[in-house]
């Protein structure tokens, strides 16, 4: 009996400067569609909500239209960033209900909404700094997104295949990592996964410790890093910096096609993380990976780096940060089998980035 059932992610919720532009960024870079809007044309005079899937992915951004906002407030202290990991449920009602049994700080009350597509109920509890997890059942629901959206064009023609077609999982940087794996283990009842990273990462150059938790059907995933000590600035130290506290690091999407995903997104001006040459010229590279569906040279053109464990492989790339603070990115992952977050990458990249230094004699 699963004492906290999930259904999936209902969305990522951002908090943008400007959510027009944000809509049309996501729909040409993203190939996403736009499905939904409320806004004060529609009656609702502070925010503009643009509402975009890509698959079974939704992604929902807030913009202030006025100054005085709550959410003007927050991207004033946090910049853009992600402000809500929506989890879908079957019952919003009993699952606040728990959370709140369970020590979780309780933000709205479940709540029901409703139109002429049905009814909604949401309730909402506070994570790591200023993130929420909205509960929402939508099982009664068939409009575009929530009661008092309606439905909206997309901004560009939608791409014919899509870059991605669902979210595979969402990471937090905090301060405490075991404070916060703690925490969705009591109040979600969500478990490590087999990948248990614990501080096997925390090499002099990556500087960070990982966990991931999540439910028991493994549809929600939540990575949660922490700066470790190191020589130089941890990234995730970068990022809590920047942000101004804990929050959404990145965003991984699924796609069945990585390749003709990274060609299109990055022809759209995507930035991608550069790997150097030298991870793939590395002979210990295909001695870990084995035969993966694409030559090394394809992903090497592309700079996809590719991780194998015992129950296959996947291929993964992550973007450069989307908005001026190093903070939120993006990841694509194209999974064979795998159900790992690309832990042998952090180990290669780096170590093949000695290699080079030690090359030149820098080491
Ligand atoms: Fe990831």
């Amino acid at each position: 009996m699963d004492e906290f059932p999930v259904k999936g992610m209902d969305a990522v919720v951002f908090a943008v400067g400007n959510a027009k532009q944000a809509a049309h960024y996501y729909s040409t870079a993203f190939g996403m569609r736009r499905v939904a809007y409320r806004g004060p044309e529609t009656g609702y005079p502070d925010e503009a909500v643009h509402v975009l899937e890509s698959g079974s992915a939704r992604f929902v951004f807030r913009g202030p239209v006025r100054a005085g906002t709550g959410i003007g407030r927050h991207i004033a202290e946090h910049g853009d960033g992600v402000v809500d990991l929506a989890i879908e449920v079957p019952d919003a009602e009993a699952a606040y209900r728990h959370a709140i049994a369970k020590g979780a700080r309780g933000l709205e009350e479940p709540h029901v909404l409703s139109d002429e597509h049905g009814k909604v109920t949401v309730a909402a509890i506070a994570t790591y700094g200023e993130t929420r997890h909205s509960l929402v059942d939508r099982s009664n629901y068939h409009g575009p997104y929530l009661p008092g959206f309606e439905a909206a064009e997309p901004v560009v023609t939608p791409p014919e295949k899509r870059c991605f077609q669902a979210i595979d999982h969402c990471v937090g940087n905090v301060e405490r990592m075991d404070e916060w794996a703690d925490f969705y283990h009591r109040v979600m009842g969500f478990t490590d996964m087999a990948e248990f990273v614990g501080d096997d990462i925390a090499t002099e150059y990556s500087a960070l410790m990982s966990k991931v938790v999540a439910d028991g059907s493994r549809k929600v995933k939540f990575p949660l890093n922490e700066p470790a000590e190191s020589r130089r600035k941890s990234q995730i130290e970068e990022y809590l910096e920047f942000y101004g506290g804990p929050g959404v690091q990145h965003i991984a999407l699924a796609t069945n096609d990585i390749l003709a995903s990274v060609d299109r997104m990055a022809a759209a001006g995507l930035e991608f993380l550069e790997t150097p040459d030298s991870y793939y010229e590395d002979p210990e590279l295909r001695a870990r990976i084995g035969s993966v569906r694409v030559p090394v040279e394809e992903l090497q053109k592309r700079k996809i780096l590719v991780d194998r464990d015992e129950d296959g492989y996947l291929l993964q790339i992550f973007t450069k940060p989307v908005q001026d603070r190093p903070t939120v990115f993006f990841e694509l992952i194209e999974r064979h089998g795998s159900l790992g977050f690309g832990k042998g990458n952090f180990k290669a990249l780096f170590e093949a980035i000695e290699r080079e230094q030690a090359r030149r004699g820098n080491l």
